[in-house]
């Protein structure tokens, strides 16, 4: 699919017809224990990267796909990727950076000017079903500056006094569950939001303020914009510890039981 090259090349509803996602997926997967870097450890016999990507391109709402890759594995990625047919979509690799935020911005340098929705998705979450890549793409098309797809938490949460391994933590309070969600991704974003809020952190970086956030549209929060929520879904987990990994390949084996996938 060709991403758009002027403002009159619309689609049907009269909006931008494709959207580009970056794909941060340099990151080492520490807590996943030794190994390759997580994004290329094998789900089902194939690369959790690949399934992201195919996750990705699946949706009819991303025209571009953007990687971030270990900065010393571009060649490697790019092989990968030219291995597994992708749908036709057009699969670009970039050097990521030294953490998830500079990952994403590399990435997003990327991007032709001319795309204005991005979507942002770990490598790390390779069973996101479609419906929730276009459901983020949907509503970041009618209107919303940035957009996050999450879930209800099924454990109690409590804020504590952290202390040093070993030391029991005093709770400081109970937040009320019913009004917190567990967020996932991709994110969507008017791309100049996302561009802009990138390029403020980069400047409060430098000059030696905040402490890093975990996602996207954390940042858009901390320069005081409007962030939503639409519903996420189960299997858009991430792949973080080797249990998810165990769980990831029993959701895996059940789609190719239930529908060969
Ligand atoms: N990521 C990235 N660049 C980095 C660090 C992380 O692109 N320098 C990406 C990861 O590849 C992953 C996503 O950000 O797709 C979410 O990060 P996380 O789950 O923390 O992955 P890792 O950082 O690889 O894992 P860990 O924190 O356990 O090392
Ligand atoms: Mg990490």
């Amino acid at each position: 699919m060709a991403i758009p090259t002027s403002p009159k090349e619309r689609n049907l509803n009269g909006s931008a017809a494709v959207a580009a996602a970056v794909v941060p997926a340099a990151g080492r997967g520490e807590r996943l224990g030794p190994g390759a870097p997580k994004a290329l450890r094998e789900l089902g016999g194939v690369p959790l990267l690949v399934h992201a990507v195919r996750a990705l391109a699946r949706s009819r709402a991303v025209g571009l796909v953007v990687v971030a890759a270990p900065p010393d594995g571009v060649a490697e990625v790019v092989a990968l990727l030219d291995s597994h047919g992708l749908d036709g979509k057009d699969v670009r690799v970039v050097a990521g950076g030294a953490d998830r935020q500079e990952s994403v911005r590399l990435g997003l340098a990327a991007v032709p000017e001319e795309v204005d929705i991005v979507l942002v998705h770990d490598a790390a979450r390779p069973l996101v079903p479609v419906e929730v890549v276009d459901a983020v793409a949907a509503a970041v098309r009618a209107g919303a500056d940035a957009v996050v797809p999450a879930v209800p938490l099924a454990d109690t949460v409590k804020r504590v006094d952290p202390q040093a391994p070993g030391v029991p933590e005093p709770v400081l309070e109970t937040p009320d569950r019913s009004a917190l969600r567990a967020v996932q991704t991709p994110q969507g974003f008017r791309r100049s939001v996302l561009h802009e809020v990138h390029e403020k952190a980069l400047a409060e970086e430098s000059a030696g303020a905040l402490p890093p956030v975990t996602d996207d549209a954390g940042l858009v929060e901390r320069f005081g914009g409007r962030v939503v929520v639409v519903p996420g879904h189960e299997e858009a987990f991430k792949v973080t510890r080797p249990l998810d990994l165990v769980l990831a390949e029993a959701v895996l084996a059940r789609r190719r039981a239930s529908d060969g996938f």
